[in-house]
């Protein structure tokens, strides 16, 4: 198993109350990264936010922003989102054919570069990737919407991967995204996750600061299974 230093949360804002953005962010200042889906309406069937609403969320946190680019051109776009005031920038597999070069340009903008993979996309997609990327994002759903089902073949792929990482040498993090609740992040994080991101199971919780710390608990105690 790769080295697992502890849990990161990362509440996906796109289950926030938007007309009380500020206070939503205020409220998960507790969290580990701002996940900010970004949706272009042709790579999935839904329009979010876009480079605008991302800078005025980097500087109204001091939490860092992970920028979930879920385009059909992260060729040209990507870089945009790293300047705009994302710590960290990911881009799905599917969407290019040139994913040394997005990462590199990512870098290159001052952000970390990470690659996601959507569910029905093999952890083999990463072969010739693995050892440039900050962090690989498996989707536990397929992306373009908040509140789905977690599809329960995520945990061997996180399995695949970490042995992947271990095969190779390399310690990205390892970041599970889509339908991620308390009954089921002690299982991710055992078999192999190490940023969780969570849209309804924090903005569901009144108290969106505990819904976080809920989270953290539950997954350090898989990650102590998991080492
Ligand atoms: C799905 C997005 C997710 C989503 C997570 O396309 O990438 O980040 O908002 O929301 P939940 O946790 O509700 O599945
Ligand atoms: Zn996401």
């Amino acid at each position: 198993m790769p080295i697992q230093e502890d849990v990161r949360i990362a509440p996906s804002i796109l289950g926030a109350d938007f007309l009380r953005l500020g206070d939503e962010l205020a409220a998960i200042s507790n969290a580990d990264f701002i996940h900010y889906d970004v949706m272009d309406g042709h790579f999935v069937p839904n329009l979010s936010f876009g480079l605008d609403i991302l800078s005025q969320v980097a500087s109204a946190t001091d939490v860092p922003v992970d920028a979930h680019l879920m385009i059909a051109n992260p060729d040209t776009d990507a870089v945009r989102y790293a300047k705009a005031g994302a710590s960290m920038v990911t881009f799905h597999m599917e969407a290019t054919n040139h994913a040394h070069r997005v990462l590199y340009a990512i870098k290159d903008a001052g952000a970390q570069a990470g690659v996601v993979l959507n569910p029905a996309t093999p952890v083999i997609a990463l072969d010739a990737i693995i050892e440039h990327v900050d962090m690989v994002l498996l989707m536990s759903v397929n992306p373009g919407y908040g509140g789905q089902k977690f599809i329960d073949t995520t945990c061997r792929k996180l399995r695949q991967l970490s042995a992947l990482c271990f095969e190779r040498g390399v310690n990205p993090l390892i970041e599970v995204d889509g339908g991620i609740t308390a009954d089921n992040v002690e299982e991710v994080v055992a078999a192999g996750a190490n940023v969780i991101v969570a849209g309804s199971a924090v903005f569901r919780n009144p108290d969106h600061a505990a819904a976080v710390e809920e989270l953290r608990a539950l997954g350090r105690k898989g990650m102590a299974r998991g080492l």
